[in-house]
């Protein structure tokens, strides 16, 4: 039997049942609905739409049908569309009557909005854990890593020494913007939905206030019609995971690039990683390229909401159902990503020395040479010039900058001297940099230690 088939002659169409439904993908929802419905029903009692006894046996029939739905006991059906019109219908069942009074001043409008909003506020407390726990992985590696050098990279072309540290750390500064995101998203979650009914409120004296309490939220929202229509925190959520998987899809990309043959920088772990079915000798690093892969669906959900919400007339729409898959599917995606990756940059090993080679095999320090001249007076401009002209001529040599003796560089600057080969060196050159945020060891410590602390104060 349908709760809302009153007014109708007919019975619906199988197929429509079908097209209708949502509970295959919506039952996730079931601890929300519930939780929702026991501060709904101990409001009601609270302003005398049930009695004491009325009130209990709906809180306890809830309990039992979370229970079932646990235990996998629980029949789903198309016929009943989403998990809540399961849970009600479940709830008159066991109950008899007295569960009928339970949507008193309710909508599956507001409903479903809060049931989001709960399910959200959890997951994405789960989605920021595991966030924290990767940012911590990566400081722990920079702080392994922070005298490796390696060359930094421009156009994917050899353009300046900096530590892996200092190169990894990049990374965790995403992830803090995605984490301090995923703060704000807090707030916006934290506003109650419930007791706009299906756009317009009630005549009956609903305790927002009490419910709000209740349900631990910060805030009431302030306008029915925008309630029931509101998807702009989910947006923002899929928002936040679109870009938290663009910040591991590059991580991927990079990962992916350094652990060729051709750079053997890092060895990924095996775990992660599988084999061919035809090519005996191939170690295929799919956990990142599936992270890669993964990151277009989830940039796709975002877009997919954005496009359901476009044109939308107010208030509620039946096409407002279609946001959950997109959701689920980017907060699924993300809390596992993480995970992987977090495995992935713990496990993976460092080849110090094949980035070591890669540095001493370059003309990066041409950049730091240039330098060199323009503390000893020439202009930034004539020094660039200068060392181009050096690095052309080494090259045809087939030497590095700090092979050439100082005679010949003072054939192309007569202010070099002795220390430039110092100046140049790698090593020196990482401890040389003066700037905040630099590819400096200073900076590289100061920052590690005050993200620690940031890391924490969680
Ligand atoms: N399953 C519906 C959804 O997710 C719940 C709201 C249904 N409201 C309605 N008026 N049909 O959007």
């Amino acid at each position: 039997m349908k709760l809302w088939d009153g007014r109708f002659k007919e019975k619906t169409d199988p197929i429509m049942e079908r097209f209708s439904a949502s509970i295959y993908f919506d039952w996730i929802l079931f601890r929300h609905d519930i939780e929702g419905s026991k501060a709904h029903a101990d409001m009601l009692e609270k302003i005398g739409i049930l009695n004491r006894q009325e009130r209990d046996a709906i809180k306890d029939g809830l309990d039992r049908i979370k229970e079932e739905i646990e235990k996998g006991e629980f029949p789903f059906s198309n016929s009943l569309e989403d998990i809540h019109m399961h849970i009600e219908s479940r709830l008159i069942e066991m109950i008899g009557d007295v569960g009928r009074k339970l949507h008193t001043g309710r909508s599956r409008n507001d409903q479903v909005c809060l049931d989001m909003r709960l399910f959200l506020k959890e997951r994405l407390m789960e989605i920021e854990k595991n966030l924290l726990n990767l940012m911590g992985i990566i400081i722990d590696r920079a702080q392994k890593e922070k005298e490796a050098i390696m060359p930094g990279y421009t156009h994917m072309q050899r353009a300046q020494v900096v530590t892996f540290g200092h190169y990894i750390m990049a990374y965790y500064f995403m992830l803090k913007r995605d984490m301090e995101r995923l703060k704000d998203m807090r707030k916006k979650l934290d506003v109650l939905p419930l007791g706009s009914g299906a756009l317009a409120g009630s005549t009956i004296p609903l305790d927002r206030e009490y419910v709000k309490e209740r349900l631990g939220f910060s805030d009431i929202s302030e306008n029915s019609m925008d309630t029931v229509s509101d998807r702009d925190f989910c947006l923002d959520a899929l928002y936040s995971m679109a870009m938290i998987m663009l910040h591991l899809s590059r991580l991927s990309e990079d990962m992916i690039i350094f652990s060729t043959q051709e750079f053997s920088f890092v060895n990924l772990p095996d775990s992660l990683c599988t084999g061919s079915s035809l090519m005996p000798h191939k170690k295929n690093p799919d956990s990142l390229e599936l992270i890669r892969g993964k990151t277009s669906r989830v940039i796709g959900d975002l877009f997919s909401l954005f496009t359901l919400m476009k044109g939308l007339p107010m208030t509620y729409n039946r096409d407002m159902q279609e946001d959950k898959e997109p959701l689920f599917h980017a907060i699924d995606t993300v809390t596992e990503s993480l995970v992987i990756m977090g495995l992935c940059i713990k496990e993976m090993a460092i080849n110090t020395q094949k980035m070591h080679d890669a540095v001493y095999s370059s003309y990066m320090p041409a950049v730091e040479m240039t330098e060199y001249l323009v503390l000893k007076g020439i202009p930034f401009r004539d020094a660039h010039a200068i060392v181009g002209k050096m690095v052309r001529e080494c090259e045809n040599r087939g030497i590095p900058l700090y092979k050439m003796d100082i005679d010949d560089m003072r054939l192309f600057s007569s202010v070099f001297e002795g220390d430039v080969y110092e100046y140049i060196e790698p090593r020196n050159i990482i401890r040389n940099r003066k700037t905040k945020g630099a590819a400096s060891l200073d900076e590289l410590e100061r920052i590690i230690e005050r993200e620690k602390a940031y890391l924490n104060s969680f």
